[in-house]
């Protein structure tokens, strides 16, 4: 059934409507029948009984839901016991509500090491689709890494390997492309972030064949919309967008301020929801990847990828609310 509900699409016709409500009569009768009443219930009548959004992964056409989960930080928490069970709720909300991209690095000290062990203990995780990456100078220090990588994840295989920071960055993109003809990968990356090393990007992106490009995206942070992001539409590259909150600190810039009245047209009850709907609106946007340690959070950001999303002008009222 989740199958179903996740295939979607946004333009529901009334025939589709009425089979889309069918589909979630009968599975509320089914919970009910269960008896189940419980978080995940809930969770899964949140995730089935709203409009799922994804977007397609150019190079392959697959299909990928709108927001995903970062781990930078926030993940870190390794010999913090009561982090670690509060960030296992975490990752069963984002499951729960159908989340499937979770972007980890070497670099993030703990946070590999956590994803796997959470991932152990996780329910209806079969749409994970994990993204890490390589950070290293060297050859066989990248194919090692690579492999701890897995080892510390838990899994056969990663779906996406990404170059971080463009870290010896010609030395793992030969080593990724046998990986991935050798289907050790589905896909390849790279990766950049506070608006650094935008020009070197801009001819690495052109000059080679990347499945997906991460790089910083958000309504008070656009650098990107100039150059890089229609490089990656003229290009087939699937985007996502890393520090969608500035880090935390788009929720400073709005301390006190009240959400527009026109926001619920867009389905947007929260600041989270705002931003969020602003980045995985811009066409060459495939996802973002909030990070977050708090179940609350998490819910909030994930009712971000249902519903409709802000169209042009849409989004210049949200730009000119904020200024
Ligand atoms: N070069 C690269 O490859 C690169 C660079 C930067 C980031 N990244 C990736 O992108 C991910 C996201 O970026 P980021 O972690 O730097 O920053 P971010 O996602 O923009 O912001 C994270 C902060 O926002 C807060 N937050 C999350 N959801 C919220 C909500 N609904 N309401 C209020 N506060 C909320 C979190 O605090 P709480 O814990 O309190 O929720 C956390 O402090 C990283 O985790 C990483 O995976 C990659």
């Amino acid at each position: 059934m989740d199958k179903h509900i996740t295939d979607i699409d946004l333009s529901l016709d009334s025939e589709k409507l009425t089979h889309f409500n069918l589909q979630r009569r009968h599975l509320l009768q089914a919970l009910v029948a269960l008896g189940l009443s419980s978080p995940l219930a809930s969770n899964l009548i949140h995730a089935s009984s709203k409009n799922l959004i994804q977007k397609k992964i150019p190079s392959s056409g697959e299909l990928l839901p709108v927001i995903g989960m970062g781990t930078s930080r926030t993940f870190d928490a390794l010999y913090d016991d009561d982090l670690l069970n509060k960030l296992q709720l975490v990752m069963q909300s984002f499951f729960d509500n159908q989340g499937a991209l979770i972007d980890s690095s070497p670099m993030y000290k703990t946070s590999e090491e956590v994803t796997g062990l959470l991932l152990k203990k996780a329910h209806n995780s079969q749409k994970l689709f994990a993204a890490t990456k390589v950070w290293t100078y060297g050859k066989q220090s990248g194919i090692e890494q690579m492999q701890a990588s897995r080892e510390l994840w838990g899994i056969k295989r990663f779906d996406l390997m990404q170059i971080h920071n463009l870290r010896d960055w010609k030395v793992h993109y030969s080593t990724l492309r046998t990986m991935k003809k050798e289907g050790k990968i589905r896909y390849i990356g790279v990766t950049t972030s506070h608006g650094r090393f935008h020009d070197e990007l801009e001819e690495v992106l052109k000059n080679n064949h990347f499945d997906f490009l991460q790089l910083s995206y958000n309504i008070s942070n656009r650098d990107v919309e100039r150059r890089l992001l229609p490089i990656a539409q003229d290009k087939g590259i699937a985007v996502i967008a890393n520090r969608p909150f500035q880090r935390g600190d788009l929720f400073q810039q709005v301390r006190g301020k009240k959400l527009p009245d026109w926001a619920t047209d867009l389905g947007i009850s929260s600041w989270g929801q705002y931003f969020l709907k602003f980045v995985i609106s811009h066409p060459a946007i495939t996802c973002a990847i909030p990070a977050t340690t708090k179940v609350k959070h998490m819910l909030d950001n994930m009712g971000a990828q249902f519903g409709v999303l802000p169209e042009q002008t849409q989004r210049k009222e949200m730009i000119k609310y904020l200024a």
